[in-house]
């Protein structure tokens, strides 16, 4: 297993280039099942998840070409209605097929999804969905099995608001019978991208980035070529990273308008925040300043900026509470930022982070996608050196992270573990 080696201390500074979502690219690239022919995607990033749902794709009979961030995908040739365990534990988002797979052959066997190990992540939501809109479900062995001959418009409502759900069920109903409002709907910005995806195929979409969406169902749809929205977590990720070394940061092809609530809480900190042609700049503030931030479904600060930003409250001159509403579990970057000296104390969905204390390099251990991030922010900001292990869960979701660190000053190092 390989490890991130990073000494600590070096302001940033310079320019670097976003990727596209992997949260964005995910669905978009699973909606190809829906159609008969060849879809182009560009703006793919080159990460261990969409591997994996390349690999589960193909595994379905789609035929999948990769050249440099273009993928082609066409489901002409879908002749299995099974994402097998294999595929789908390391990923939840593989998920996601159950939706086209039902509407395209009106059967799906998924097995349950494994993932990041933050909290329960249930997929009752999906799959009551599924259920109005006419399918069977069952748990056989350790899979869902949902079966449903035609697939009929419905009214659903979603309990809690559900990114991968309500993109789950989207991709059902844009072929079921009818009419079907989702509410409560998430309305984060790779919802309305896949949303447009659909609708270019053919598919009638209403509502997409607001909690009311209605669908009206089409007898088919056709391929299409979509640019995958850049993403949001990373361009806040390199926000962050200007902060905690106090560098000036220019972020090329970002959208400001996703990160709102990241920038708007940055600046609270002292991080300058301009918006310029091609991005945002970001400059670090020689005084960090607390402030409590609280976690929430977009437009709200996200779940996912969460670790990276803690790091930031580290490093600032006072108290501050950082409140976790979306996940249950999503603390267990702390007792690894506490073996860098942080000085955190977690209470039920609250942790209060008393900075100033400044980090130390230590080893630690990655063990979300977003925690390895994390770390990494805190080795980037630690006297000495900090050795992050476990990197495969930062590969799940960052292009070339260290190499994009590196190009802006960082000191860091991938070695065999
Ligand atoms: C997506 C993102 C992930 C992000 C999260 C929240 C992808 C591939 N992943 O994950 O990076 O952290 O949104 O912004 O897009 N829930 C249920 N039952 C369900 C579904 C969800 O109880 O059937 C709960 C979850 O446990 C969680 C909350 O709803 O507490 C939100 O989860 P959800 O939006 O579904 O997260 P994902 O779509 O898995």
């Amino acid at each position: 297993m390989e490890k991130i080696i990073i000494e600590g201390g070096h302001r940033l500074e310079g320019t670097v280039a976003v990727s596209g979502a992997k949260n964005a690219a995910l669905p978009i690239l699973v909606s190809a099942l829906l159609t008969e022919g060849w879809n182009t995607f560009d703006n793919v990033p080159d990460l261990r998840d969409i591997r994996t749902i390349k690999s589960l794709l193909a595994d379905l009979g789609v035929q999948v070409e990769t050249s440099g961030s273009v993928v082609k995908l066409d489901a002409s040739g879908l002749n299995s209605h099974e994402a097998p365990y294999d595929l789908v534990r390391t990923m939840r988002a593989s998920v996601l097929v159950l939706g086209p797979l039902l509407a395209r052959l009106g059967r799906a066997r998924v097995s349950l999804p494994g993932g990041c190990a933050i909290g329960a992540r249930p997929i009752d939501l999906h799959l009551k969905g599924f259920e109005a809109l006419g399918a069977k479900i069952s748990l056989n062995e350790g899979y869902i099995e949902a079966e449903a001959p035609s697939l009929k418009g419905a009214e659903i409502y979603f309990d809690i608001s559900t990114v991968t759900g309500t993109e789950n069920l989207m991709m059902a109903a844009v072929l079921a019978e009818g009419c079907t409002t989702l509410r409560n709907a998430a309305r984060e910005p790779e919802v309305v991208a896949l949303a447009e995806v659909l609708s270019q195929m053919g598919a009638r979409i209403e509502g997409a980035g607001t909690a009311v969406i209605k669908i009206t169902g089409v007898e088919a749809l056709k391929p299409t070529s979509f640019t995958v929205i850049p993403d949001r977590i990373e361009a806040g990720t390199f926000l962050v990273a200007a902060g905690v070394t106090q560098g000036d940061i220019k972020i090329e092809g970002c959208e400001p308008s996703h990160l709102q609530a990241v920038i708007n809480k940055l600046r609270q900190t002292g991080i300058t925040i301009e918006q310029e042609p091609g991005g945002l700049r970001a400059i670090g503030a020689e005084t960090i300043s607390s402030t409590d931030v609280k976690t929430l479904p977009y437009p709200g600060f996200p779940t996912d900026m969460q670790a990276q930003f803690m790091v930031l409250m580290c490093l600032a001159n006072g108290l501050s509470v950082t409140s976790e509403t979306v996940f249950e579990n999503r603390f267990i970057h702390v007792s690894e930022l506490q073996r860098m000296g942080a000085d955190i104390t977690v209470s039920g969905h609250a942790a209060v982070v008393k900075g100033g204390g400044g980090l130390t390099g230590a080893p630690v251990m990655a063990t979300d996608l977003r925690a390895s991030a994390s770390l990494i922010l805190a080795g980037l900001a630690a006297t000495g050196t900090t050795e992050v292990s476990r990197v495969y869960h930062i590969d799940r979701g960052y292009e070339a992270i260290e190499k994009k660190l590196t190009q802006l000053g960082g000191h860091l190092e991938r070695v065999p573990g």
